[in-house]
C-alpha cells in the first residue's frame, strides 16, 4: 500500500490496493473526475467503454467522464439507468449484457461505472461475468462509494429471498474518487456515507474516529456536509484516502471474507435486520448500519466487553448524522425475525461484530437472546440514537 500526491492545483493521492487477485490504484483527488480518461489510458489502450450510470448522477457528470474518455480515445456509450436498489437485479444486468453485446464488446472492452454503490455493485457484477470478466473502473459519487464500496472487489445483484445474494469477488481495474462530486449529493445520503467513514474509526483507526469527533461534535450549528464541503474539502479528502488505506489493507489479507474482512461487517448484523424489517424502503443503508453500530456497541457493553464510556461517545458521534428514528410500527419481533435470516448467519449461529475498544473488535457468535432483545427494545424506545 502507498499514498502519493502530486503538486499543484490539481492535488491527487494514490493509494494501491494489492489482492491476489489485482493490484490496482485508487487515485482520490478534488476534480478528478475530468483525469478519468487519462488515468485509464494509462493502464488500458482505446477501447468501447460501456459507461452505466444512473439518471441523478449522469445529469451532473455524464458529459464530463464522457468527454474525457474520448479526448483519451475511447469510445465511450452511456447507459443511463433509473437507479436505485431496485437496480441490483438480474434483469438490470441482463439489459446491460444486451447493450454490451450489441455494442460488439469484446475481452478488450472496458465496463465503467459512474455513480454509488449501487451503480458499482451491478456494473461490477456484469464485468465480472460479461464473456466470463472484462475489466472494469469504479468512479464512486457518494461518500458511502468512496470510502467503501469501490474498493474491495465485492460485486453482487439483490435476489427476491435476499441482498447481494448473487454475486462475486472481482477487483476493478482502477478506481477514481472525485470529492467535488460531493457537492450535489443529498444531504441525507452524505450522512450515510459518514456512517461507513464513522466505522473505519471504531473497527480499526482511533485516531480516524478522534479527528472525527473534533469535526463533527464540535460543529452542531452547521450539517455534517456543509462543515466539510464548505470549510474543510481538503480534510474531508484526507478522512477518505485513510478509510481506503484501512480497506486496502484489510482486503489485501483476507480478500474473500474468510476471516479478517469481516470486521467491515461491524453494525451490519443489526443494519442488516433493520433493513430488512422494514422492506428495505425506510433506511438508507448507511443509516441502517449507523443504527446497527451503535446497538453492537450496547450489545458490547452489556456483555462486559466495552467501556460504557467509549458507547457514550460513539452513539454521541453517530447522533451527529441526524438517522431517522425508527418507524412507529417497526417492532422487536419483527427485527429478532429478520436477523435470524441474515446470511452473515454461520449455520445456526449469529455472528456479531463487536467493539472492545476504539480500534479494535471481536467476534461474537450467538451472544444471550436476552440482550439482543434488551438492546432491540432500547433502540426501538429511543434510548441509542
Ligand atoms: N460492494 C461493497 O463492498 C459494498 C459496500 C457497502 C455498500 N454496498 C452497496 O452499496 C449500495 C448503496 O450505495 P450508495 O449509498 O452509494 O447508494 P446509491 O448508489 O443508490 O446512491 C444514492 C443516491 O445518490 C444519488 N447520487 C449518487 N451520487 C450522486 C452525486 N454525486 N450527486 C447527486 N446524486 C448522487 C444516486 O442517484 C442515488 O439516488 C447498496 O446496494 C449496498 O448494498 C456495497
Amino acid at each position: 500500500m502507498n499514498t502519493s500526491t502530486t503538486a499543484g492545483e490539481k492535488k491527487m493521492y494514490k493509494v494501491k490496493i494489492r489482492t491476489e487477485q489485482k493490484t490496482y490504484p485508487v487515485y482520490l483527488g478534488q476534480k478528478a473526475l475530468d483525469s478519468t480518461g487519462q488515468l485509464i489510458s494509462a493502464i488500458l489502450p482505446p477501447c468501447t467503454a460501456l459507461v452505466v450510470s444512473d439518471k441523478n448522477v449522469a445529469a451532473h457528470y455524464g458529459e464530463k467522464c464522457l468527454k474525457s474518455l474520448r479526448d483519451k480515445s475511447f469510445e465511450p456509450f452511456l447507459e443511463v439507468l433509473e437507479g436505485g436498489e431496485k437496480e441490483k437485479s438480474l434483469s438490470s444486468a441482463a439489459a446491460l449484457y444486451s447493450r454490451a453485446l450489441e455494442a460488439g464488446m469484446d475481452r478488450s472492452s472496458v465496463i465503467i461505472a459512474l455513480g454509488g454503490g449501487v451503480i458499482g455493485d451491478l456494473a461490477g457484477f456484469v464485468a465480472a461475468t460479461y464473456l466470463r470478466g472484462v475489466p472494469y473502473v469504479q468512479l464512486p459519487t457518494t461518500l458511502l462509494a468512496m470510502v467503501d464500496s469501490s474498493v474491495g472487489g465485492k460485486v453482487a445483484v439483490n435476489h427476491p429471498l435476499g441482498k447481494n445474494l448473487i454475486g462475486a469477488f472481482y477487483q476493478p481495474t482502477l478506481v477514481v474518487a472525485d470529492g467535488s462530486t460531493l457537492h450535489t449529493l443529498p444531504e441525507r445520503e452524505f450522512n450515510a456515507g459518514l456512517a461507513e467513514l464513522i466505522k473505519y474509526g471504531i473497527i480499526w483507526d482511533k485516531k480516524l474516529f478522534e479527528r472525527l469527533e473534533l469535526s463533527l461534535s464540535n460543529n452542531k450549528n452547521t450539517t455534517p456536509k456543509k462543515h466539510f464541503l464548505e470549510m474543510n474539502c481538503s480534510r474531508l479528502l484526507k478522512h477518505i484516502v485513510s478509510a481506503v488505506i484501512i480497506k486496502g489493507k484489510i482486503v489485501s489479507q483476507d480478500e474473500r471474507e474468510k476471516d479478517l474482512r469481516r470486521i467491515l461487517n461491524f453494525g451490519h448484523t443489526f443494519g442488516h435486520a433493520l433493513e430488512a424489517g422494514t422492506g428495505f424502503h425506510y433506511y438508507l443503508h448507511g443509516e441502517a448500519v449507523a443504527c446497527g453500530m451503535a446497538m453492537a456497541a450496547r450489545l458490547a457493553a452489556l456483555l462486559g466487553i466495552l467501556d460504557p464510556l467509549f458507547v457514550q461517545r460513539i452513539i454521541a458521534l453517530l447522533k451527529c448524522l441526524h438517522v431517522p428514528p425508527p418507524p412507529l410500527e417497526l417492532n422487536r419481533d419483527t427485527v429478532i425475525e429478520a436477523l435470524f435470516y441474515d446470511k452473515k448467519k454461520e449455520g445456526k449461529e449469529l455472528v456479531f461484530i463487536l467493539p472492545v475498544s476504539l480500534g479494535k473488535t471481536t467476534v461474537c457468535k450467538t451472544p444471550p437472546a436476552p440482550l439482543i432483545e434488551r438492546v432491540i427494545e432500547e433502540y426501538l424506545g429511543g434510548e441509542l440514537i
